[in-house]
């Protein structure tokens, strides 16, 4: 492919953003021409040519938005708070994916203690926020399946997402503290923002309606 072939490339990550997004997307000029569902293509087609979807893991989007590799992304602010020294920028809240950041545990937990152990894959916010409330945290980094570390003993307490709070509930834990609501965020790459900006206003727009 010639550079001035290059499409305009969308990220998206997979898993539940991407199911939230997809039906979105669907009612747009820029819907998939391919099934999502039945093909392992990470570079899907939609109908615009000129534009093409990239299907990667959420926490790879901001890598993808500030190298330029790709020029709008879709990504929770769940990642976007841990990606802060990423280049990109927040251009909407697109409404969905609505969930929160909590501390998570036995709320007895909270009487007394000077340092806690943090199951999280969310490092930054979760020492952040222990230590606003006074507490050291020691951050056991985990890529999912937090709630069951404290069972376990592994950790003293959780900070990870909660929607409906049935995880947290089927896995013996309380919600202690609501730490921030999240959703999900369309990011640019500043660069495309200049050179690309019609593209961008439709692609905003589209999802915006
Ligand atoms: C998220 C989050 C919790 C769960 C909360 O995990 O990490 O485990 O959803 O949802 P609930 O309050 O409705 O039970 P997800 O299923 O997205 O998988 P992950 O472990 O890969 O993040």
């Amino acid at each position: 492919m010639k550079v001035k072939d290059k499409p305009f490339v969308l990220a998206l990550p997979k898993g539940r953003v991407f199911d939230d997004f997809i039906p979105v997307l669907q009612d747009t000029e820029f819907a998939l021409k391919d099934d999502p569902q039945n093909s392992r293509k990470m570079l899907l087609d939609t109908k615009r040519p000129e534009v093409k979807i990239l299907v990667i893991r959420g926490w790879d989007v901001p890598t993808y938005i500030t190298s330029g590799a790709a020029h709008l992304g879709v990504v929770g602010k769940d990642i976007l708070k841990e990606k802060e020294e990423e280049e990109f920028v927040e251009l909407a809240d697109l409404g969905i994916g609505k969930c929160r950041l909590s501390l998570a545990g036995n709320e007895n937990l909270l009487l007394g203690s000077s340092k806690l152990k943090i199951a999280t894959k969310y490092p930054k916010a979760a020492t952040k926020f222990m230590e606003s409330i006074g507490i050291q945290a020691e951050i056991i980094y985990l890529h999912g399946a937090q709630e069951i570390a404290p069972i376990l003993g592994l950790s003293d307490a959780i900070i990870d997402l909660v929607d409906t709070g049935k995880t947290l509930k089927e896995n013996g834990l309380e919600e202690i503290k609501f730490i921030s609501d999240i959703s999900t965020r369309l990011i640019a790459n500043k660069a495309s923002l200049k050179t690309q900006s019609k593209l961008i206003n439709e692609i905003k727009e589209a999802l915006s309606k």
